[in-house]
């Protein structure tokens, strides 16, 4: 091969590589461990992510969906649209159920309750108190 025909094929083969990542819509798993807050920022909270999908029974559909055209929530279907930052949908603009929205208010009900469950199930690990979720911060 001559450079020019060397240049050309790992061009092609890096437009490739591009392509089997990002080019089909197929979500990542997404980071490992999250600081989750909103933009007021004042109860920053900890989401260990990778090790929330890795825990017996739970799968992406446990916490992701997405939205119809009507508004209402759409099982998640596998597709990196639903795994959107909370408030782009959970917002005071976009959402009409005063019960869901906002970060605090979609949070709570999905993280508390599921936790509150797990713990009269009788798992000990699953944080229910408020510094379980929100760690103090540093004087
Ligand atoms: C226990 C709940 C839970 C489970 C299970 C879960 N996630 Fe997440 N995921 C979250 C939360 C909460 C966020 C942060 C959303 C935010 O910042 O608003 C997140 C963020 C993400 C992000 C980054 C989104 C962004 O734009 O910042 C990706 C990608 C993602 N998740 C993919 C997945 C996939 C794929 C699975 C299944 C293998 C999965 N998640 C399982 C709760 C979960
Ligand atoms: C693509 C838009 C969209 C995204 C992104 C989204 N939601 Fe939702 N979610 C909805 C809609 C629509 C509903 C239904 C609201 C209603 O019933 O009034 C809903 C309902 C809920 C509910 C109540 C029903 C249930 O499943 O328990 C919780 C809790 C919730 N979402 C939490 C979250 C969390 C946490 C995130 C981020 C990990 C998230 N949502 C991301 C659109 C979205
Ligand atoms: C569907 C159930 C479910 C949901 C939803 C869920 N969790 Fe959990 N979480 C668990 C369970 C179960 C454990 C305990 C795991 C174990 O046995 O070690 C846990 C543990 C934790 C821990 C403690 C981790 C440690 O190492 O001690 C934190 C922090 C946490 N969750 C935060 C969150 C936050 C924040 C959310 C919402 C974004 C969330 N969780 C959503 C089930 C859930
Ligand atoms: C299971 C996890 C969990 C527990 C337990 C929990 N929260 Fe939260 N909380 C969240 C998540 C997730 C959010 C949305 C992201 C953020 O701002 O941290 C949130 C948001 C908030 C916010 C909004 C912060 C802002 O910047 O607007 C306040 C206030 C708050 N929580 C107070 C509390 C209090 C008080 C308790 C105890 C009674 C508590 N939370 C228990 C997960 C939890």
């Amino acid at each position: 091969m001559n450079k020019k025909s060397i240049i050309i094929a790992t061009v092609f083969a890096f437009a490739l590589s591009l392509t089997a990542f990002v080019g089909v819509g197929i979500s990542s798993d997404g980071p490992e461990d999250i600081t989750l807050k909103t933009a007021e920022g004042k109860k920053p909270s900890i989401f260990p992510h990778k090790a929330h999908q890795k825990m017996e029974g739970m799968e992406c559909a446990t916490c992701h969906h997405g939205k119809d055209a009507d508004g209402k929530q759409a099982p998640y279907s596998g597709d990196s649209k639903d795994t959107q930052k909370c408030v782009s949908c959970h917002n005071k603009d976009d959402m009409a159920n005063l019960k869901l929205n906002t970060f605090k208010l979609a949070g709570h009900a999905q993280c508390k309750e599921c936790h509150k469950a797990k713990k009269a199930a009788g798992n000990k690990n699953a944080p229910t108190k408020c510094t379980g979720c929100h760690p103090k911060k540093k004087q």
